[in-house]
């Protein structure tokens, strides 16, 4: 297994090349750079005897259905857009495992089919709102989704038919109903198990999240003849919030909240700012306790915008809820980690991932690595070659006890 680790540590940093960003790695939903990973993705499943399609929102997808193979099939996925100045592994990496799986399951003459998906979007960066690929695969795709704009003002739908794909087939992109399993194979993205001397864990469950916009506007002026005590400065107060956002934050245990987007109008210098939107993202197991934050959060944004003379909107753009993974499948990593004498280690998914969408329709289950530093989500996202060479160990005994 040492050989495939190999092989998918040089396809993610091969794939990391296609990018709308030349020195960084920046891929997002259904631009130019994608045509290069289906391209590349293309001609491997081909190699491999797969049969291969790309469905209405662009997941590609690869079916590998051996002689006498069981009607039941597993999916193994994960996305291959990115986040903008991204890593080279974060969802690219458990596609690429997923095709050095089927060959290993060819080798083995393993009689189980397997569709290997590459989702389109997961990260939400384009559009604002995350898992566009796998809502299409579990027939969860809100058509009003269509309309929504990215900063170019190019909506979702002509993104999908500028790529040559066409929206009213977006229903025949639901799994197959002989779908078995998912298994979805991921960086753990944080610092879990490089803190306990580990390589791989069994995901329990993942947790919920909700993305807001917030939009706080107040009067443009002129900063060197507008008195501080007459201002109503948009910028000011969504820093205010901002601030407090951070401290709710800190003082709930378990809660994660991110202001990681803020656009400003007219965002000169010498111009009291007179619209400032924000992006919110709050994650925490527990979705009563989730939704209690946010009530708090919003009705501080509310006190402040108030209080200074601001106007407030704020836009709901996603409610996932928390998501356990399958427990009968998760057991089965458990298994082969012990097989293997890998510490069985499982633990909760602070980040999101595909497989808590497709949980809906399919039993799922998450195999984590080891992300060196803990980091993610920047350019010195890492895997260490055993770590890769354990996953793959996992994943190929998993699916002999399917
Ligand atoms: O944001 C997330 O949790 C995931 O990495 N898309
Ligand atoms: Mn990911
Ligand atoms: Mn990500």
């Amino acid at each position: 297994m040492r050989g495939r680790a190999q092989n998918a540590i040089a396809e993610c940093l091969r794939l990391a090349e296609y990018t709308e960003e030349p020195g960084r790695i920046t891929r997002r939903f259904l631009t130019e750079p994608m045509h290069a990973v289906h391209d590349r993705l293309r001609k491997r499943m081909t190699e491999l005897g797969m049969s291969v399609t790309v469905d209405a929102v662009g997941n590609m997808r690869g079916l590998w259905e051996p002689e006498g193979a069981s009607r039941k099939r597993l999916i193994i996925a994960s996305h291959v857009d990115t986040v903008p100045h991204a890593g080279a592994y974060d969802g690219v990496l458990g596609v690429c495992l997923g095709l050095e799986l089927v060959q290993n399951a060819k080798e083995r003459k393993h009689p189980l089919a397997i569709e290997v998906i590459a989702f389109s979007e997961e990260e939400g960066v384009r559009f604002g709102v995350p898992f566009i690929g796998s809502r299409a695969v579990a027939s969860r795709f809100d058509p009003a989704l269509l309309a929504l704009k990215d900063a170019d003002g190019i909506t979702l739908e002509s993104a999908i038919r500028n790529y040559g794909l066409d929206p009213a087939r977006i229903a025949d992109a639901a799994l197959d109903q002989n779908t078995a399993a998912m298994l979805e194979i991921h960086i753990e993205q944080g610092p879990v198990l490089e803190a306990e001397g580990l390589s791989v864990a069994a995901v329990t469950d993942i947790v919920g999240q909700t993305r807001m916009s917030l939009r706080f506007a107040g009067h443009a002026n002129h900063a060197g003849t507008t008195p501080m005590h007459l201002r109503h400065d948009a910028l000011a107060g969504a820093a205010e919030w901002i601030a407090a956002v951070e401290r709710i934050a800190r003082d709930t245990e378990g809660l994660i909240a991110t202001v990681g987007k803020i656009e400003i109008e007219p965002n000169a210098a010498n111009v009291v700012p007179g619209v400032a939107a924000v992006s919110l993202d709050l994650r925490y197991s527990s979705d009563p306790a989730r939704a209690a934050a946010l009530e708090t959060l919003l009705a501080r944004a509310g006190e402040i915008a108030d209080r200074r003379g601001l106007a407030l909107e704020s836009k709901r753009l996603m409610d996932q809820p928390a998501v356990p993974m399958d427990e009968r499948l998760t057991a089965f990593l458990v298994e082969a980690m012990e097989a293997l004498d890998l510490p069985p280690k499982s633990m909760p998914s602070g980040a999101g991932h595909d497989a808590m969408v497709m949980a809906a329709k399919v039993p799922a289950a998450m195999l984590f690595l080891r992300s060196p530093g803990g980091i993610s989500h920047h350019p010195d996202e890492a895997v260490r070659e055993i770590d890769v060479e354990n996953a793959l160990r996992v994943a190929a005994s998993f699916l002999e006890r399917l």
